[in-house]
């Protein structure tokens, strides 16, 4: 078998801040309450004219870079994310053709906040069936243009961002060491959009009823997540045949810091050991993991050799954990 590395990473971030001072003269909330109950202090938000593949081309032209390649080198792309340019064509084709990559294979799939962990691990069965050099694994996401601005009870939560890894073959000991994913469809309505799609589709009654925006039953999500993350992270270590101390860092999911706090808790990792961005860009779901492992990477704290555990939680639901040595 041939064992895949991340070869480069990037990200897209938008320019504005909205901060919650911003948030609370839009609806009924405080700065006090978003950063008690969620860790969230400001996410940004991108312009009218900013789509998901804007924020994905910024995101893979850096990693695509960082991995000492050209577009021209990538051989196929994958795109997570629940919030698509538009429904069709996917964000993945309309990102090959920014990128001027050649006419090689590109898609996009659903799977929520676990998104890019998806990605990756379709990533390594691409490159183990051989066909495939350098893989392009975005997650990206607009949550904004979903969102319901007169909702407290999701507004305050998402951001949009992007980010991006070249995926490869190690010739080392470095690379993916083990992969865990799950799903559960029975509870996808705690969380989801209810109209837009072949079910509901869009009318002027569904404007009206704002059922096109993000649904959320925060409390029971919550719940979910935290074990699901949990069951990811141990599943993960345990094919790895690692234990929680040989973990360097931890990059989970940015829904809540205190899902965050609680899984760090169990691995027993010191905060120091986290990587955490959900202060500054909220939840930006399938966007999460990859910029913060962007902003990890560029800023030196990830270094070769470090044992990385990245858990998600999203949509769907959907879970899932990757473990690499860098
Ligand atoms: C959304 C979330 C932050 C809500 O936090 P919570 O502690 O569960 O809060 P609750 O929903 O129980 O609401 C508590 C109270 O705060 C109020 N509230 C909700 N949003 C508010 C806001 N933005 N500002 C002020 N008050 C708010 C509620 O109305 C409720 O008031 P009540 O007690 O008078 O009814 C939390 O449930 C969460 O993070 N969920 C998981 C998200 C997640 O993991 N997603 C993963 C996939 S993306």
């Amino acid at each position: 078998m041939v064992r895949s590395k991340i070869l480069g990473v990037g990200m897209g971030i938008p320019e504005r801040v909205l901060t919650n001072f911003d948030l609370e003269k839009m609806v009924d909330t405080s700065d006090e309450w978003i950063v008690q109950r969620t860790g969230i202090r400001e996410r940004r938000i991108s312009d009218t004219q900013t789509a998901s593949s804007d924020l994905a081309t910024v995101a893979s032209l850096q990693a695509i870079e960082s991995a000492g390649l050209t577009p021209q080198d990538i051989d196929l792309i994958l795109v997570g994310t629940v919030t698509p340019d538009t429904l069709f064509p996917s964000t993945a084709c309309l990102l090959q053709h920014k990128l001027g990559a050649r006419q090689v294979p590109a898609y996009d799939f659903s799977a929520g906040c676990t998104g890019f962990i998806y990605g990756l691990v379709m990533a390594e069965s691409f490159l183990n069936y051989g066909s495939y050099q350098h893989i392009l694994v975005v997650g990206v996401e607009s949550l904004s243009k979903i969102t319901d601005w007169e909702d407290r009870s999701t507004c305050v939560l998402f951001g949009d961002a992007a980010g991006a890894v070249v995926v490869g073959k190690s010739e080392d000991a470095s690379g993916i060491l083990s992969t865990y994913l799950g799903a559960d469809g029975s509870l996808g309505n705690l969380l989801y959009i209810p109209a837009g799609g072949s079910r509901l589709p869009a009318t002027q009654r569904t404007l009206d009823q704002r059922q096109h925006y993000l649904k959320m039953e925060g409390n029971e999500v919550f719940k979910a997540a935290v074990n699901a993350m949990k069951m990811s992270a141990m599943q993960a270590l345990k094919k790895a045949k690692m234990s929680k101390e040989d973990v360097d860092w931890l990059i989970p999911h940015q829904a809540n810091i205190r899902i965050i706090d609680f899984l760090a808790k169990m691995l027993k990792l010191p905060r120091e050991k986290v990587i955490v961005t959900i202060d500054k860009l909220g939840n930006t779901s399938a966007a999460s993991i990859p910029t913060a492992l962007a902003m990890a990477v560029q800023d030196g704290r990830i270094k070769p050799g470090h044992n990385v555990l990245m858990v998600a939680f999203g949509a769907g639901f959907t879970w899932g954990s990757v473990l690499v040595r860098w």
